[in-house]
């Protein structure tokens, strides 16, 4: 495998993310970013140049890495974020050192019927929030939870960088990393939304899809009756 363009180059007028999955959620955030001015790094299970074509029709203006250099221009470039958007199922193919050092966005969600992970099913067993499961399983990225409880469409539609916060879909944000969050939470208002902390990553547990945020048009102070 040869390194693709997008990643030995490198701007630096302009922040880059990467997103691993460039399906229905991955390519909604890629066209919100993109219309921001963050440039995006993007992967699939297809190499660059298959995923080309996909990506001229849903997020035209993004650059299709391979999965192994999805942090590579977010790394140097800044600012170290990496959003996570494919199954749960398929979670095991990523292989950690990709993302270590890197803030990652944990945007997935659990569906019945999916075939889970071992240690995934384990933690789930156990009544643990899935991204308490995913930050330990990436230990050496700093997990923070986001972007998972709204759906492609309202990313589209509700994202709006020009209406001021109070007025903006409101999107919960859980960490246990300080730093992290807040480099998310900035992501997020340049991406349109009002970003609310709802406390540590363990409270990610009222993001998920039978919790009560989940697909619901909120406003700030929906969310804030139910953080911590
Ligand atoms: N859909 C939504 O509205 C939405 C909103 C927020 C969060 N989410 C969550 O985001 C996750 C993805 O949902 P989705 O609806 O976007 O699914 P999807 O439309 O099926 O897309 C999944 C993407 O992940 C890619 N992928 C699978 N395994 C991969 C791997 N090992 N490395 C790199 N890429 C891989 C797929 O690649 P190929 O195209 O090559 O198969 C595809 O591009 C789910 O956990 C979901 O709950 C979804």
């Amino acid at each position: 495998m040869s390194e693709s363009p997008a990643a030995e180059s490198s701007s630096p007028e302009r922040p880059v993310v990467g997103i691993l999955g460039a399906g229905r959620a991955g390519t909604a955030f890629a066209r919100t970013l993109l219309a921001a001015g963050v440039d995006v790094d993007i992967c699939s299970t297809r190499s660059p140049r298959a995923l080309q074509h996909h990506l001229k029709i849903y997020a035209p203006g993004t650059a299709p890495v391979w999965p192994e250099e999805i942090a590579v221009r977010t790394r140097q470039v800044g600012p170290g974020i990496v959003i996570l958007a494919i199954p749960q199922e398929e979670l095991d193919d990523v292989d950690p050192q990709w993302v270590s050092g890197t803030v990652l966005v944990d945007a997935t969600n659990t569906w019945q019927d999916e075939l889970l992970p071992g240690w995934l099913e384990a933690a789930i067993a156990e009544q643990l929030p899935t991204s308490m499961a995913i930050a330990g399983h990436f230990g050496r990225a700093r997990v923070v939870k986001a972007l998972n409880h709204i759906s492609h469409h309202d990313v589209d539609k509700e994202a709006q960088p020009d209406m001021p916060l109070s007025q903006r879909r409101a999107v919960a944000v859980a960490a246990d990393d300080e730093e992290a969050r807040g480099l998310v939470m900035g992501l997020l208002v340049r991406m349109g939304f009002d970003p609310v902390s709802v406390g540590a990553l363990a409270a990610g547990r009222i993001m998920e899809p039978d919790g009560p945020l989940f697909n619901r048009p909120l406003r700030r102070d929906d969310i804030l009756r139910y953080a911590r």
